[in-house]
């Protein structure tokens, strides 16, 4: 197939790597999705619009604005009034699903039932009927950050074990109102990112306060959450609707830095389990932590001088809750770090503290060698979404995966042209689903969707708008908001047009 052809995407960095079972062309097995992705708080706008109510995100990036170009959320691609537009260019792209998150304060402006917002309810209507007219299968995330702020004030949202009814309740809710269109749903987008990021930023004075006893105290309610959740759809709703409920989690690859090292290797694995096992080991193994994970913690607390472990354990009955209560694991997929022993090491040292790197006692640090996407931070490791999609299925069990997010970011440089043309977010993509390939035939891992993040330029959470990410370009200073393909929607069209790259 022409466009993956080196001659006509011209690559700067290494797309199919010869050392690794090279390119695999092939087409994808018939049925198999593809789709992109968004979130509502990054594209709808319109935040206090018809009823809707105020969210966290909306008081901490909106209310002063903090992204770093001074650009705030409120309206951003005005989804909330252009859905038609965005529907248009998916149908344009070809694609069998959209990815997209109902805000949870638009549907119940104060977090309740009780408070239940009849334009919001149409709103989603109005946008999984528009999908559906033009055969496009909508992939529902229920929670991507936006939390009501009554809740934040009134708990301190999931600090306080009350939100596993409240979001058992609009769980439920959203179940009951949509489920006879939607069959695929994604209870949470990233926990670990919005818990373990977030402690340093908008959850600071939540989370943050209480130090690592409040990240680990709101992981827990979110399991818990998750897990009444999908116990609802099971009890109430699988028999007469047919769908499944999973959830999406951050898969950062952690490749141990001297693979003949075993200290290494059992950092990395140590690394994964603190980043992706802590919300898929309770789910899928035996509905509590890996043991790695409550090893360390307890050593650490103890080290730290404190009387218990800062990792609050689960009931018996709470285990029973957890596990098998998810039908299927999101991987969202972007980049790997080098993973190495913390033996020896100050540990004060330089390293990337966000990534674990504390309690899983690992060293955590980018590889010089490794190409970079127009966010420095972001290494381009295509490989390691095949390493990721193995290990998930191997030391999980999952049996069953959809990636949920994979992308590219692009710093903006401010001229057109060069967003428009983006020539490394095709080659980015070609290698990623050449890896996905892989791990599918080669590897036997059963994967069933694939998803790019983004469908279009959005508001990019601290980044603003200076990291575009879309398929589609979006001028933030046209009051029409334009959706405009780049080079790379054309590529993905292809992709999907031929379901795959055939020979
Ligand atoms: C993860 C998040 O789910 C999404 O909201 C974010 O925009 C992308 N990654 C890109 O950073």
């Amino acid at each position: 197939m022409a466009s993956v052809q080196e001659d006509t995407v011209p690559c700067d960095f290494p797309r199919f790597d010869e050392d690794r079972d090279g390119f695999s062309p092939g087409v994808f097995p018939p049925g198999f999705l593809w789709g992109a992705a968004t979130s509502a708080f990054q594209i709808e706008g319109a935040c206090s619009e018809d009823g809707k109510g105020p969210s966290m995100t909306d008081t901490w990036f909106n209310r002063t604005p903090r992204a770093l170009d001074g650009t705030t959320a409120e309206v951003t691609c005005d989804s909330y009034h252009r859905y038609r537009e965005d529907v248009r260019i998916l149908s344009e792209l070809g694609v069998s699903h959209y990815r997209f998150s109902l805000s949870w304060p638009r549907l119940f402006p104060d977090g309740t039932r009780d408070s239940l917002n009849p334009d919001g309810v149409r709103y989603y209507n109005s946008l999984i009927d528009e999908l559906r007219a033009h055969n496009i299968v909508p992939f529902v995330t229920l929670y991507h950050w936006d939390m009501p702020q009554a809740l934040m004030d009134k708990y301190r949202g999931w600090l306080n074990e009350a939100l596993v009814g409240l979001f058992n309740d609009y769980a439920r809710f959203c179940f009951s109102e949509f489920g006879n269109r939607v069959k695929h749903w994604v209870t949470f987008n990233e926990p670990w990112s919005e818990i373990v990021i977030g402690s340093k930023g908008i959850l600071s004075e939540t989370v943050g306060k209480q130090g690592k006893r409040g990240v680990y105290a709101a992981g827990r309610t979110v399991l818990k959450a998750h897990a009444a959740a999908w116990h609802t759809y099971d009890r109430e709703f699988r028999a007469k609707q047919g769908g499944q409920v999973g959830l999406a989690l951050s898969c950062t690859w952690g490749e141990p830095k001297d693979p003949q090292n075993a200290d290494d290797v059992a950092a990395a694995e140590r690394f994964f389990d603190f980043n992706v096992g802590w919300f898929a080991h309770p789910f899928f193994v035996n509905g509590d932590y890996p043991d790695v994970m409550k090893d360390y913690v307890m050593k650490r607390s103890m080290a730290d001088g404190q009387a218990t472990s800062c990792l609050p354990e689960f009931s018996t009955e709470e285990k029973a809750l957890l596990k098998g209560s998810a039908d299927f694991l999101g991987v969202n997929y972007y980049t790997a770090r080098l993973v190495s022993t913390r033996a020896g090491r100050d540990a004060s040292g330089p390293g990337e503290d966000m990534l674990g790197e504390d309690d899983a006692d690992v060293h955590v640090e980018m590889n010089p060698d490794w190409p970079v996407a127009g966010l420095p931070f972001i290494s381009i490791v295509s490989w390691g979404l095949r390493k990721v999609l193995n290990l998930v299925r191997d030391r999980y069990q999952v049996p069953l995966i959809y990636v949920t997010e994979n992308g590219y970011h692009e710093e903006h440089k401010g001229e057109l042209q060069y967003d428009m043309k983006d020539a490394r977010r095709s080659c980015y993509h070609a290698a990623h689903i050449n890896e996905l390939r892989k791990a599918m035939t080669l590897d036997g891992v059963n994967v069933q969707g694939y998803t790019v993040w983004c469908l279009m330029d959005n508001f990019e959470w601290f980044f603003g708008h200076t990291q575009k990410m879309g398929l589609y370009h979006v001028d933030f200073t046209d009051p029409e908001r334009k959706r405009v393909p780049k080079e790379s929607a054309g590529f993905y069209r292809d992709v999907i047009k031929h379901n795959g790259f055939p020979d």
